[in-house]
C-alpha cells in the first residue's frame, strides 16, 4: 500500500482543499520580493507558537520572541495572564529587553529608564513633568500582541483582528488534548542557524520521499513507504507513521534490526522472542507500554494502540512541526531571518513525559533506564549553533535531523541556479504541494500594498 493523501476540512466554512495549486518557483524560495509578502501576509496575520509556558510560569518571568525583523516580549503579568507586546519603547522606539528570557518585576528601557508593569502599562517616566505634551504614564503603554496558550505552548497573533487560536487550530487541540504537553519537561532547547529559506526546512519536513537516500536507518524501525497523509484547512498538515515495524519495501527480517532491539530493551522485552515474528513486535509494544507504565507511573489509557506505537507528526501553518509519541514531544521551528531569504534559524525544543525509570528491573520509557533523572527544576542551556558544528560533531539534535542539516544548505543553493525553474512533485509530496497552496492563498488573501507600508508609515 503506497501512502495517502486525504483531506480534512475543519467545519463551519474551513476546507482543506485550497482555492488553486501553487506552483513552486524557485523564487518563492529565494527572492526578497516573495519574503516581504509572505511578512505581510503570514508572519504578521497568523498564529505563530512564540515559546513555551514553562518559560512564563511565574508572575515576572518573561521571553523573548524574535520573528524577521520583529521582536516581542511575552510576559506573565501580576494578575497571573500571559500577555505579548512589541519589544519597542514608546518613548523612542529602542528595543527594550535583549536577554532570551528572564524574570523582572517590571521591564526597564535601558536607554532612559522609562518602566512598565509586566502587562504592558506604562509605570513610570524620569522626570515626567518635562513632558509638555501630556503625561506619558496616563498615554502610553507597550503595543500589544494577542497572546494564547495551549498545551504549554504560547501562541502569539500580530493582527489584532484575528480569529481565536482555537478556530485556527481546528480538530487539532482535541486530537492532541491526550498527549498532555504542558505535563512535560523540557530537556533540550536548541537553535541552528542555517542557509537556508524557512520554507525549505518545513519542505523537507514535509515528506518521506528522501527518507531511504538520506536516513537508511530508518528502514528499520518505521514504515514510511505507507504513511498516511491528512491535508487540513489553513494549510495545515498531518502524517501517521507505524512505529516498531520494518519498511515493508525492504522485505521482511528474519530477527530484529539492531535499533528496535535497543528500543524494546527498556521495555523489559527480549528480541529473542520475535525471531522469526518480527511483524508482531508491533503489538506487543502496545501491550507491553500499558504495562510498563502501570508500573512506573504513566497512564496511557487515554491513547489509542496506535498512538501507544506510532509516530505523529503535525505541521501546523505556517512553520511548526511537531513529531509526537506519548513519551517525548519533538517541536521544530524554522524562524524566517529579518533580511536574507537564504537564511533561516530553526529552533528544536524537546519535551518529554516527567517519569522515574527503574534502574533495577531496567525498564524505562524513555531509552536508557540508567539514564540520569530528569530534574524538572532546572532548565536546560539554550545551545546556539551552526551547521559547521554539526557536521563536526560538535551539536547535535538526532542523527535523523543532523542528516536533514546538512543537506538543506545544497537544496537552498541549487534553487539559485540558472539550470532550475521550479519543483516537480509526486503525490508522495503532497504535504509540501498542500503547504505551498495555502502560503498562496495567504498571499493572495492579503496582498501587498505599496500604499498601505506608507500609510503605515504615517500612523
Ligand atoms: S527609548 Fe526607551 S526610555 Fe527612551
Ligand atoms: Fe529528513
Amino acid at each position: 500500500m503506497p501512502q495517502t493523501n486525504t483531506y480534512i476540512d475543519f467545519g463551519a466554512g474551513s476546507l482543506a482543499v485550497p482555492s488553486k495549486r501553487a506552483t513552486l518557483d524557485a523564487f518563492r524560495y529565494t527572492s526578497h520580493a516573495f519574503m516581504m509578502q509572505e511578512w505581510n501576509a503570514i508572519w504578521t496575520r497568523t498564529w505563530l507558537l512564540a515559546g513555551l509556558a514553562l518559560d512564563v510560569a511565574e508572575p515576572g518571568d518573561y521571553f523573548v520572541f524574535d520573528i524577521g525583523a520583529e521582536s516581542i516580549i511575552v510576559s506573565r503579568a501580576e494578575n497571573g495572564t500571559v500577555a505579548a507586546f512589541y519589544n519597542a519603547c514608546q518613548h523612542r522606539g529602542n528595543r527594550i529587553v535583549t536577554a532570551e528570557r528572564g524574570a523582572a518585576a517590571a521591564i526597564t528601557c535601558p536607554y532612559h529608564g522609562w518602566t512598565y508593569h509586566l502587562d504592558g502599562t506604562l509605570k513610570l517616566v524620569p522626570d515626567e513633568e518635562r513632558f509638555s505634551q501630556g503625561l506619558p504614564v496616563e498615554r502610553l503603554s507597550l503595543k500589544p500582541v494577542k497572546a494564547e496558550v495551549w498545551a504549554g505552548l504560547v501562541w502569539i497573533n500580530m493582527d489584532p483582528d484575528a480569529a481565536p487560536l482555537g478556530d485556527f487550530l481546528g480538530l487539532v487541540q482535541g486530537q492532541l488534548a491526550p498527549y498532555r504537553f504542558e505535563d512535560m519537561v523540557l530537556v533540550k532547547d536548541q537553535t541552528v542557524a542555517l542557509d537556508a529559506n524557512w520554507k525549505t526546512c518545513v519542505d523537507n519536513f514535509n515528506e518521506q520521499y528522501h527518507v531511504d537516500f538520506i536516513h537508511p536507518q530508518h528502514a528499520s524501525f518505521v514504515d514510511c513507504r505507507d504513511a498516511a497523509n491528512e491535508l487540513w484547512p489553513f494549510g495545515h498538515r498531518r502524517v501517521l507513521v507505524e512505529g516498531y515495524v520494518t519498511n515493508p519495501r525492504y522485505g521482511v527480517p528474519e530477527e530484529l534490526p539492531s535499533l528496535l532491539q535497543a528500543a524494546i530493551r527498556p521495555l523489559g522485552l527480549d528480541a529473542e522472542d520475535f525471531r522469526g515474528k518480527v511483524p508482531t513486535l508491533r503489538k506487543a509494544v502496545q501491550q507491553r507500554k500499558r504495562e510498563v507504565g502501570r508500573e512506573l507511573g504513566f497512564d496511557y489509557s487515554g491513547f489509542t494502540d496506535d498512538q501507544v506505537s506510532d509516530v505523529l507528526q503535525y505541521d501546523l501553518f505556517p512553520n511548526i512541526i511537531m513529531t509526537i509519541k506519548p513519551e517525548e514531544l519533538w517541536v521544530m521551528r524554522p524562524r524566517p531571518h529579518p533580511t536574507d531569504p537564504d537564511k533561516c534559524f530553526f529552533d528544536k525544543w524537546t519535551l518529554r513525559i516527567h517519569v522515574p525509570a527503574d534502574a533495577g528491573r531496567g525498564l524505562s520509557l524513555v531509552g536508557d533506564p540508567n539514564a540520569a533523572p530528569l530534574d524538572s527544576s532546572e532548565r536546560p542551556e539554550h545551545e546556539v549553533f551552526t551547521r559547521e558544528d554539526v557536521i563536526a560533531g560538535r551539536h547535535s539534535m538526532t542523527i535523523t535531523i543532523d542528516q536533514d542539516i546538512h543537506y538543506l544548505k545544497d537544496m537552498q543553493a541549487g534553487m539559485h541556479s540558472r539550470g532550475f525553474t521550479r519543483a516537480w512533485l509526486n503525490e508522495d509530496e503532497a504535504r509540501v504541494q498542500h503547504f505551498h497552496d495555502w502560503v498562496d492563498v495567504w498571499l493572495e488573501q492579503n496582498p501587498l500594498r505599496p500604499e498601505a507600508r506608507l500609510s503605515r508609515a504615517a500612523e
